[in-house]
């Protein structure tokens, strides 16, 4: 074996399945031993008293992308991917957003010139498609989709992203024939719209409010739709940011029928409520997110989901905006509840908040732990086993976990440009201390140590989870073979 670059000496190593007590040596940013005693490095890190694992994958966030009222948000590349690396994740799957009109092509060339010279951890686009012409779906996407944009986000709602269920229709079927993976943002569109009518005609403007708006049947009702609609298509799917039981359900109840969907959950709704919405002032827009902030018992309903599997993916949906008249208060200083930019940041605290109030509490285990935020993220995004895991030859991405270190969370703290965290005074107990990104020790001390521009731009797999389950067939008209038909892009003759 060549001398190893790296020794990560007497840890506690864990992965999503299992647990040792070895040492990691490194070579060339890459995983080359795991060995109960391993030689001398050229530099080593002594990780007694530490877990050892795999740096977190980061599977939905906002990074700077114009969001859905046409804000910029608060953190570019390189604010985002350091706040991101503090928070123990070393890779990130940000947004190439499309708007109308759009080539889905040149968004993406877009996106990855802003983020090259600034990004400093390893990142990959999920595209988001909101204009799905058949240039795009049958032009722009397969070559996308060969040089590893290999996912893509939908959305049920939101004036100007919103698919209906035709055009939801299209784009599960291009997705199935190039084998692409797709997320759904799950909300019913004119429920939405009829309650923020009725509430605005009748003066109801603060923030409170659009928790109201959107209601939870609403999260389930469109939860459901995606559903079908995938069913029809025969496509695997993943729900992102679920925040109520009533949408959860429906995945619950898909999942047992042996349909391959699966869900996201995120940190906001495991730790707020709806009734930060309601905090003096104006306070309330910085936690206006969709879908909103819920109740006690939806936190108890999604922790459920949590533990007996229904989630695979824990993310943080950052959407950071700030606090002032380039983000939250872009239309004004008394915006009403429709004017408030949506989203809230939580890059760096997504796995030290799960770490905390799910393995500190006793609700998940470790592993489950690993899982959420790092192998199930980098294995549905086409990443595993570069990524998500501690196996020889893979990314040496990796976190060193301290379970007793005790942190108040205050946005001092933290390194993103939002300029404000919704879990400010929150207790956290155990934190990244040491993180490493390919092998390059990117935080010690408190101290970030890698340069602007070191993150790669990563060519993913197709997802093994997006593979058909091969039910259409049946679904359809198994005599005729008729699915089969429909699907194919290619016009056959008059039957
Ligand atoms: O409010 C949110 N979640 N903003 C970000 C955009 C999205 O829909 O994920
Ligand atoms: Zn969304
Ligand atoms: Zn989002």
């Amino acid at each position: 074996m060549p001398e190893l670059d790296l020794v990560v000496r007497n840890g506690t190593v864990v992965t999503s399945s299992d647990r040792m007590a070895c040492d990691i040596g490194i070579v060339d940013g890459k995983i080359a031993a795991l060995s109960a005693r391993l030689d001398r490095g050229k530099q080593e890190i002594d990780a007694t008293g530490l877990y050892v694992l795999p740096g977190g994958v980061e599977g939905h966030c906002h990074i700077e992308q114009r969001g859905t009222h046409g804000v910029m948000t608060a953190d570019d590349f390189y604010t985002g991917t350091v706040s991101a690396v503090f928070g123990g994740t070393t890779t990130v799957l940000p947004f190439a957003a499309q708007g109308q009109g759009e080539s889905l092509r040149r968004v993406v060339e877009d996106y990855a010139a802003c983020a090259r010279p600034k990004a400093v951890i390893d990142y990959g686009f999920h595209l988001i498609i909101a204009d799905p012409t058949t240039q795009v779906l049958e032009q722009e996407l397969p070559s996308l989709i060969q040089e590893g944009f290999t996912s893509f986000k939908i959305y049920m709602t939101y004036d100007r992203l919103r698919l209906d269920d035709l055009q939801v229709l299209e784009v599960f079927a291009a997705a199935r024939e190039l084998g692409a993976f797709v997320m759904v943002h799950a909300e019913n569109h004119d429920m939405i719209r009829w309650l923020r009518k009725r509430l605005l005609e009748r003066g109801h403007v603060k923030p409170r409010y659009h928790a109201i708006s959107h209601p939870r049947v609403g999260e389930g009702e469109a939860a459901n739709r995606a559903i079908a609609l995938s069913r029809l298509i025969d496509i695997p799917i993943l729900i992102v940011h679920v925040s109520c039981e009533q949408a959860m359900v429906e995945i619950r109840k898909a999942q047992t029928a042996g349909l391959k969907v699966f869900a996201e959950t995120c940190p906001q709704y495991l730790c707020l409520t709806a009734k930060d919405l309601d905090r003096e002032a104006m306070e309330g827009a910085k936690f206006c997110c969709s879908p909103p902030l819920r109740d006690l018992a939806s936190q108890e309903a999604i922790w459920r989901g949590i533990r007996n599997g229904t989630f695979q993916v824990f993310s943080s949906d950052h959407a950071p905006y700030r606090f002032d008249e380039t983000g939250k208060f872009h239309a004004g200083p008394n915006p009403h509840f429709t004017q408030v930019a949506n989203g809230l940041p939580g890059i760096e605290l997504r796995a030290p908040l799960l770490f905390s109030e799910g393995v500190g509490k006793g609700r998940i285990d470790l592993h489950q732990f690993v899982a959420l935020t790092s192998t199930n993220p980098a294995k549905i995004y086409g990443l595993y086993p570069r990524k998500g895991s501690l196996a020889v030859g893979g990314d040496a991405d990796i976190a060193l976990w301290d379970p007793h270190k005790e942190v108040t969370v205050t946005h001092d703290i933290l390194h993103d440009a939002c300029g404000y965290t919704p879990y400010e005074g929150m207790r956290i107990k155990g934190w990244p201390v040491t993180v490493l990104s390919r092998g390059r020790v990117a935080v010690q001390d408190g101290q970030l140590k890698i340069a602007r521009g070191g993150g790669c731009l990563l060519k993913r797999e197709l997802s093994t989870a997006a593979r058909p389950l091969g039910v259409l067939e049946q679904e359809m008209d198994p005599a005729k073979n008729f699915g089969a038909s429909v699907l194919s892009s290619r016009v056959a003759q008059r039957t």
